[in-house]
């Protein structure tokens, strides 16, 4: 096992050990801001919200070619870096000149203060290697996680919309095989990296993985650690023991079986929403509306399912999708279906030396019309106030013959609403029944006032996602 970690930055292999005094959770933010050279990067809210702190991060596929994708450097750990390249503002201009989109920046006049642009940069820089002539809506998505205050978005979109347009190639493409041959170069074994303080493990295999947690039960297991990150950057907690699974290629599958499809939990949510496109539509249109295109790089569904948030994305919508949670641990295999997977507030039946390996969900029939929905203040990067996500399967004569009303938001922990769900069974989809069914809501969900919204929102939100679910059904 290796007491180092190593990845590309300004074009070399950088290796840094345990014995370089830099804590394991130092953040990647934090690592760039202590050197001279990389000033660019700035810090906003140091909580994934205004990406002032976007770095692009390479990683090499089994052929040789780097796809690109925009982090937010304040909740990525150091060593999270292993065998990627780290792409910050500085690198991205050729030796003479802007890079596209730069260029474009300057044109439509898209930087006033200066200190969001960085960051827009960098997640215009991602795009540009990632799509060719974006439309409107991917241009939106790519910028979500970007906060501008003075200049406006129009002159930033208007330089996506002209720069995007070279089918990724740039002079990054040029030397795409020579940085492919350095990342080959970096060792991938496991890795564990001792400190005064802190144990940080990044095991390389699952076996390796399941091991470690047997061993030390106590650790704080991190996917993508969108969610964990923050008890360093805003708690300012020490995390003694650490098992970082995001090194783990066995568990970021995502694989579609024909009757079914598994999502490796280690897959990024940006992979999860890509492969469920088609066999999944809710699924994916969750995933549309989940943080931002940066977070979605790092999440995972694991970690997600991890959180055993109630106002957690996820869960409603894998509740109807009927879908099963796999869990291993040492010699062990287990599956539970999700709607037993979730015990109480943030309690699940995962054991604490099992790892969530995936998620398995069956393909719906072609009568069966499932959907999502997200209240938020804001539409995009923003918490759920409520969610719902819901399954009607009819019979021939048109009446309900299964339901699934999913909620989160509305109670300690994601909930169907049984007795409107118990109403609707057997009675015609028609607006009648439903609005029977949004009566019995209240016997259903207890919803709390917070500083998101009142008690009394809540549930007639949720009342309403079923009525737009039905009006959705009409189409
Ligand atoms: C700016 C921002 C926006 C966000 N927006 C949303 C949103 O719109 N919707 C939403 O639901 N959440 C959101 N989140 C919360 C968070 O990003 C998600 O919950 C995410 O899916 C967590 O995944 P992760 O891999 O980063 O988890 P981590 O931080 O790595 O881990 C989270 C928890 O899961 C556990 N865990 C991780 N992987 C496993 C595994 N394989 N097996 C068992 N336990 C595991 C960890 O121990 C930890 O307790 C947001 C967070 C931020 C910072
Ligand atoms: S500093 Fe705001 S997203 Fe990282
Ligand atoms: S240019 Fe000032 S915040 Fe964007």
């Amino acid at each position: 096992m290796k007491s180092s970690f190593s990845f590309i930055l300004d074009g070399t292999v950088v290796t840094i050990d345990a014995e370089s005094g830099l804590p394991p959770t130092t953040t990647v933010l934090e690592y760039l801001r202590a050197s001279a050279a990389h000033k660019g990067v700035k810090e906003g809210c140091a909580e994934g919200d205004c990406g002032a702190c976007t770095v692009v991060l390479g990683s090499a596929d089994a052929s040789g070619r780097i796809s690109y994708a925009a982090v937010d450097s304040c909740l990525v750990f150091l060593p999270m870096l292993h065998g990627k390249e780290l792409v910050t503002v500085e690198n991205i201009a050729p030796d003479t000149g802007l890079h596209p989109v730069q260029e474009a920046m300057v044109a439509t006049g898209g930087s006033q203060c200066g200190f969001c642009t960085p960051g827009f940069i960098m997640s215009l820089f991602a795009l540009s290697k990632n799509h060719d002539h974006p439309s409107r809506e991917v241009i939106d998505d790519a910028l979500t996680g970007n906060l501008c205050r003075c200049t406006g978005y129009q002159p930033i979109i208007a330089a996506a919309a002209a720069s995007c347009v070279h089918g990724g190639r740039d002079h990054f493409s040029a030397g795409e095989e020579r940085v492919a041959a350095m990342l080959r170069s970096i060792p991938q074994g496991s890795i564990c990296l001792r400190t005064e303080h802190q144990v940080y493990h990044r095991p390389a295999s699952l076996g390796e993985a399941l091991s470690l947690l047997h061993q030390h039960q106590d650790a704080i297991v991190i996917g993508g650690a969108s969610d964990i990150g923050l008890r360093v950057t805003k708690r300012h907690e020490l995390l003694a023991s650490i098992i970082d699974i995001s090194g783990i290629g066995e568990l970021k599958a995502c694989a579609d079986q024909g009757t079914f499809a598994e999502f490796g939990a280690g897959a990024s949510l940006s992979a999860v929403e890509e492969s469920a496109r088609a066999a999944f539509p809710a699924l994916a249109a969750m995933l549309s509306v989940f943080g931002s295109r940066q977070i979605r790089n790092v999440a995972t569904l694991g970690g997600n399912l991890g959180t055993a948030s109630p106002i957690g994305d996820m869960l409603p919508v894998l509740f109807a999708y009927d879908a099963v949670i796999l869990l291993e641990g040492m010699n062990r295999r287990r599956e539970i279906p999700v709607r037993e997977f979730i015990v109480g507030y943030r309690k699940t039946l995962r054991r604490p030396d099992e790892l969530i390996t995936g998620v398995r969900i069956a393909k719906p029939g072609p009568d069966a019309a499932v959907r999502s929905y997200k209240v938020s203040k804001r539409k995009d990067l923003d918490i759920s106030t409520v969610s719902g996500a819901f399954r009607l399967e009819r019979d021939a004569a048109g009446r309900v013959s299964s339901i699934v009303l999913a909620y989160g938001g509305m109670a300690e922990r994601t909930k169907r609403a049984a007795a409107a769900e118990e109403f609707l069974l057997g009675k015609p989809w028609d607006r009648s029944s439903v609005e029977g069914a949004m009566a019995l809501m209240s016997k259903d969900f207890t919803p709390i006032s917070d500083a998101r919204a009142g008690a009394e929102m809540r549930s007639v939100a949720a009342r309403n996602l079923l009525l737009k679910f039905w009006n959705d059904t009409q189409r």
